[in-house]
Formats: C-alpha cells, structure tokens, sequence
C-alpha cells in the first residue's frame, strides 16, 4: 500500500463501540482504507470506568484495521467530548514582527499563543482554540490577516478546556495501546465540520449524537460552537427497555431493536406480517410481538432523551434554533426517529451520514469529521498529523514498533506532569486554527 502524507487514522472511543478509521484525504474528498471496530468494554456513559478494557477494545479495533490495511497503525488522531468540556473567551494581542510590517503565520501562531496565556484552574488543561475574530489597528471582524499590513494585531476567540484527569485517562489508555497520539480534537466540533452546513451553522442548528451509553448535544450559532453537553442516555437504555418490556434477554433485545425497531407510533406498523419472536428469558416460550408493540417502548424513551435535548439547548441560552437538528450517532438508525424528532423539536430534523464508500452509517460521522479535521490543519498549519503506516513484514519496523510501545510505556508517567514538553497542551495547543479554511 503506498502512504501519502494524507492518510489518517482517527479513534473515536465510544460508549458501545471502539472506533479506528484509516482514510486517504484529497482535498474534502476521502477514500476510506480501513476500518476496525471492537466491542466497547470499558466505557459507560461517555467514560472511562476501566483503563485494562479499554485499553483491550483499543488494541482490538487497531489490530482489526491494521489487517484490513496489511500495515501497522502507529499515530492516531483522538476524539474527546464530555461534559468536563468547557468553553471561555480568551483574547490575545501582539506587535507585528516583520519589518515589513505584513502579517505572517508566525504573527497569526504568536497571537494565538498569546491569547492562551491564561489563568486556568490547575485541573483544566487547553484542548484548543477557536478564533472568532482579528483585529488589526482597530479593524476588527477580520477572519484571516495572513497578507495584510499593520502594526498591531489582535484575537478575540474562544479557549476550549477540558478535565486535566479525563483527558489523561484517555490519553494513557491509546498510549497503552501503542499508539502515539498525532492531536487530540473536539469530536462534536470535528463532526459539526462534516454533518452541517455552513448555512445551518450561521443560522443556529443543534448537533444531536445519538450514542450507546450518552447523548451528546452541541449547539453551532453564527458559524461558531457555542456549548456541548453529554446526556448519559443513550442506545443502551433502549435496549434495557425492550429486554424488561418483552421479558427478554439484553441480546436478543438488542437484535431486535436492530431488526424490527421503529421510533415513532403513529407510523410503526401493526401487521401481523411485521410481527416477530422473541424468547421468553428463563423458559423456551416464544412470544409474538408486532413493531407497534415495539415502537410504545422505544418511543417513549426517545422522546425523553429529545426533551432532555431541548432542555439543554434552552440551558444553553437558545428557544430556537432556525437551522434545526442534525442527528449523528448509531442510534439515529432506527426508523422513525425523524417523525418524532421533528414532532418533539418543531423543527427541521435531518439524519447526517458520511458520504464515502465503506463508511455510510451515521455512526461514522465522527470518525470522518476527526479525518477531515485533522487534514485542515495539517495543510493550514504545516502540522504533521498523518499516520505513520509502517509495512508489516519488515522485521526492522516491527521491530521499532514494539520498541516504541515499551517507550510509551516508560514514558508515560513523565506526561502526567503537567506543562512539561509532552504535555496534552503542548500536544493540542496549535487546534483548531483550521478556521483560516
Ligand atoms: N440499526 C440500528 N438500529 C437501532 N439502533 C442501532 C442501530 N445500529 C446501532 N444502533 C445503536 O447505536 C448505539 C451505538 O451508537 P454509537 O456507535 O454511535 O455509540 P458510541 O459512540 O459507541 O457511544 P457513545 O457515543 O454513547 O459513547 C447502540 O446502542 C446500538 O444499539
Ligand atoms: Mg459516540
């Protein structure tokens, strides 16, 4: 396989799943290469509970991918999200450097640097920032002044941090595994990238990702993301619904939400055509069910996680949002979810899937959005976040890739240290400059 500094390898570690995506970028075009997915053992709710499992499912959604692509996976791109997420306004001013006078990416890097040199709670740690506006001598609402003449200029953005210990967790969990971590991004914001429009995005839209163990919901208004909030309700709980409503075992209850499963009433069908077996737990009985019966428990459910939804959304400031909802997530499978969004939300309500061969599930968006993300910086900032496939069959590289598991290993300690080089900040501090696009 040829690798070009294009190829990129994302993680999405999720509550039911353990995602790795390996893709070639051309331009906002991408050509998916691999994929491996793995039971996700050690994560409720969105987080971590077991480093060991996780550490497990990691390992076994790489291996999976690296056999699918005949090449060893070393750097990955992570996806982070969770309520620990916050956001503040940061500002940043500097003098211009050159003599000229022109601004350059070395004014545009140090007025970023600037505006991070914040006080922030030692339990926080910076996962990136996005510029909302420059201003040079007094013009303010500039989005890109790379070319332009001046002699002072200044950032007004936004700082994200997250918890310094859940991010750590996470990043000792992929170190764990092997791997070095090329960036770490915002998933929402990353996803928002690929599921919505810059239209939707201006207007006001909500980003809705449907999850096993958590619902994540994140508010875009006037380009910029305003707020994400996880709810810890998701898929699973679905599932638990069915397994206590048809005396049902937790698996057969799942292959039956992912058969037969309906989200809206007024539209599940109630013919006999439709119906389905399900065993009864604990005796060989066999019970018939029709999508109706099934749609009355799977409504419910969903309609309290929308209406969790909304209250976050009011929380966050917004009673409307004229660019509607996007859902993303494994979750927003299930047929009839659109109807009783729309009816719970009044609002446009539209379900994103990536559109790339091998990857058309709205549980892929994410992993997609990592990839698109990660390319836009890499071609803005010159940054170097491609996979470093290696060959497997060349003793010598896969020989220095166990060497460079044992040295993760040993080094892993010294990253817990906070601002030291190696340090997450010192790993993300250059996000989401990709705004320049
Ligand atoms: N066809 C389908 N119909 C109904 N539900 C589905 C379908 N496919 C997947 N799901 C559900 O989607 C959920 C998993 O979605 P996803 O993979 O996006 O979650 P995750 O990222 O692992 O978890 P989280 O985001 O909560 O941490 C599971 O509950 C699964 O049962
Ligand atoms: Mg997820």
């Amino acid at each position: 396989m040829l690798v070009t500094q294009s190829t990129y390898v994302t993680l999405d570690i999720g509550s039911s799943s353990v995602r790795v995506m390996v893709g070639e970028v051309r331009r906002d075009s991408v050509n998916m290469i691999g994929v491996g997915e793995a039971k996700s053992r050690g994560i409720k709710k969105g987080a971590i509970v077991d480093i060991d499992e996780t550490v497990n499912s990691i390992k076994e959604a790489v291996e999976k991918a690296e056999r699918m692509i005949n090449a060893s996976i070393n750097h990955v791109v992570v996806g982070i999200t969770g309520n620990h997420i916050q956001m503040q306004r940061c500002h940043g001013v500097v003098a211009v450097s050159s003599e000229d006078r022109e601004i350059g990416d070395e004014d545009v890097n140090r007025v970023m640097d600037t505006a991070q040199v914040v006080s922030i709670p030692p339990d926080r740690e910076i996962i990136g920032l996005v510029p909302k506006q420059f201003i040079l001598d007094s013009r303010d609402e500039i989005k890109d002044p790379r070319g332009m003449i001046g002699v002072r200029l200044e950032m007004e953005g936004t700082l994200i941090t997250g918890s310094k210990s859940t991010i750590l967790n996470m990043l000792r969990c992929v170190e764990r595994a092997g791997l070095e971590i090329a960036d770490i991004l915002l998933q929402p914001l990353a996803a928002g990238d690929v599921a919505l429009s810059e239209d939707e995005k201006a207007l006001g839209v909500a980003l809705v990702d449907l999850g096993g163990g958590s619902t994540t919901v994140t508010v875009f208004d006037q380009g910029d993301l305003v707020g994400t909030r996880q709810i810890p309700v998701g898929g699973d709980h679905i599932t638990n619904d069915i397994s206590v409503g048809f005396k049902t075992s937790k698996e057969e209850a799942d292959l039956v939400k992912l058969n037969n499963g309906h989200a809206y009433v007024p539209t599940a069908s109630d013919e006999e055509d439709d119906s389905f077996e399900v065993s009864k737990i604990g005796s060989r009985e066999q019970q018939l069910f029709t999508q109706w019966q099934l749609a009355n428990i799977i409504e419910p459910r969903l309609a309290e996680t929308f209406e969790l939804v909304d209250k976050e959304i009011k929380r966050m400031g917004y009673d409307e949002l004229p660019g509607g909802f996007v859902l993303i997530g494994g979750s927003a499978k299930i047929p009839g979810i659109m109807e009783l969004a729309e009816e719970i939300f009044d609002q446009n309500v539209r379900i994103a899937i990536p559109d790339y061969i091998g990857v058309r599930e709205p549980y892929f968006t994410n992993g997609i959005g990592l990839m698109l993300f990660a390319h836009k910086h890499m071609r803005i900032q010159g940054k170097d976040l491609s996979a470093k496939l290696s060959q497997p069959g060349h003793q010598e590289q896969q020989g220095s890739k166990q060497v460079k598991r044992e040295q993760v290993k040993k080094e892993t300690p010294a990253r817990n240290q906070s601002g030291g080089k190696g340090s997450v900040k010192d790993k993300v501090s250059n996000m989401f400059k990709s705004f320049f696009e």
